[in-house]
């Protein structure tokens, strides 16, 4: 008997939807474009693409089949799976964490695309040249109650959508959005490489240059490759947990991947070439997108339109992510004191409201505020995507190599033996134990320069 009763994604075309909901956000649209641009390009790509196969894909196959297994929260799973070795809920705790240092920033890139769909109306960002575009964004998040505010309309919203629950809520929303994400990207791509500077833009998204290739670039392709995935903090093991019993979950976790890695790809299609074109610089960092897409946009017919639905389809993809990070506090929440999801949404909304305002305040009154050389917004981004969601794939890793145990693995992946995928489950158990903990565990101390 389940622990709990619980919600559930109500068919299995619902829980690819809702997964890849989660996996397909401002990862794709905003931080995958802006790291290989800041991180040199194509090598990037390539060490992202490695950390995607052999660590991403496997945790990821880890993560749902253990909150499968357990059908609870990702504290109480690890209680549910190892009852004699409860220290292992350790890794839901420090989950739980991750996702307000995780939501604390991200709802505030949120908050920017959401003002941005209201200046694509306005014609404000209608523009090809970088000075003009980097005032406008300049002006957007320097301005401290602007960006709190789009800010708190992102949680009120997202928070909204949790209390109403799993099926009806996150489910139904998620479900909409990816097939019109992709049609938009692609239109944007053709635009892309029609333009002059389309092949040294390609060139610098393919073309590898492997000196550039440092430990500290290799952890941020790791935890790129965690965070785009949503990885190592508990959201797959939470959406595990409402998977169906004859969710097929190798196939679906490889299938999610190769949707995330596509739109990430289109994404950078759609940017490089106009970087190049334009005179953008690569490395711009976190605005980089705001300023390329709409550049894009501007230099084809019908420009403003298609500017106003991008921006707004990258509102709800931002969605699905938000909900899937916010999933995993609600859960313990409710499920471990007894809150009603309702009361467990608003708590979880309001410390993120307040680990928020750093975040959004650390381009204007906060700038100078640095701990390690960084100021909270990039603070939170290390710690989360860098720290956190790799130690916790080591964590998830060991434990499904070496306390879930293989026979267990083997009886979950396969369905009680009703798939036959025998020679997939041992791979994937080798790369679980092995390849992921020893590879993440090599970039990590090298990359925190620990070793
Ligand atoms: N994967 C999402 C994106 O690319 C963000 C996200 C959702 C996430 N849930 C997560 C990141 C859990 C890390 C951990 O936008």
């Amino acid at each position: 008997m389940p622990k709990f009763n619980r919600d559930g994604f109500t068919t299995t075309f619902g829980v690819l939807v809702a997964t890849l909901g989660s996996a397909i956000g401002l990862g794709n649209i905003w931080k995958f474009p802006s790291l290989t641009g800041t991180n040199g390009g194509a090598s990037f790509l390539l060490v992202y693409l490695a950390a995607t196969l052999l660590v991403g894909l496997p945790v990821m196959i880890a993560e749902t089949m253990l909150g499968r297994a357990a059908r609870a929260n990702a504290v109480t799973s690890f209680e549910i799976l190892a009852s004699r070795q409860p220290q292992w809920k350790a890794i839901g705790w420090m989950g739980f964490a991750a996702a307000l240092l995780i939501m604390a920033f991200y709802s505030e890139v949120a908050g920017w695309v959401y003002a941005y769909v209201f200046k694509a109306v306005s014609g404000e960002i209608s523009t090809v040249d970088p000075k003009v575009a980097g005032a406008a964004f300049g002006k957007l998040v320097s301005s401290p109650l602007t960006v709190l505010a789009w800010q708190w309309v992102v949680l009120a919203l997202t928070g909204g959508i949790i209390m109403v629950g799993v099926s009806r809520g996150i489910e139904a929303v998620t479900r909409r959005l990816v097939p019109l994400l992709f049609v938009l990207l692609l239109v944007l791509c053709v635009r892309s490489l029609m333009l002059d500077g389309a092949g040294r833009g390609l060139a610098f998204l393919f073309q590898p240059d492997f000196s550039k290739i440092t430990p500290a670039v290799a952890l941020t392709a790791l935890g790129l490759a965690f965070f785009k995935l949503s990885l190592g903090m508990g959201t797959m093991l939470t959406y595990g947990s409402y998977f169906r019993d004859d969710q097929n979950i190798p196939w679906t976790a490889a299938r999610v991947m190769l949707a995330d890695l596509s739109v990430s790809l289109l994404a950078g299609i759609a940017i490089f070439p106009a970087v190049f074109t334009f005179g953008f610089a690569p490395s711009a960092g976190p605005s980089l997108v705001f300023m390329t897409i709409p550049a894009v946009f501007t230099s084809m017919p019908g420009g403003v339109v298609f500017m106003t639905i991008f921006f707004f389809i990258t509102a709800i993809a931002s969605v699905g992510a938000i909900l899937s990070l916010l999933e995993v506090p609600a859960a313990i929440l409710s499920e471990r004191y007894g809150l009603s999801r309702k009361t467990a949404a608003l708590a979880t909304v309001a410390a993120i409201a307040l680990l928020g305002v750093p975040a959004s305040l650390s381009q204007s009154v906060m700038e100078n505020v640095k701990l390690f050389g960084l100021n909270p917004f990039d603070l939170f981004d290390y710690l989360s995507s860098n720290v956190l969601l790799p130690l916790g794939g080591i964590l998830i890793c060991l434990f499904v190599g070496w306390v879930y145990g293989f026979e267990k693995t083997e009886k979950s992946l396969s369905n009680n033996g009703e798939l036959n995928n025998r020679g997939l489950i041992k791979a994937a158990f080798f790369l679980i134990s092995f390849v992921a903990p020893l590879a993440i565990a090599i970039v990590l101390l090298n990359g925190l320069k620990l070793i």
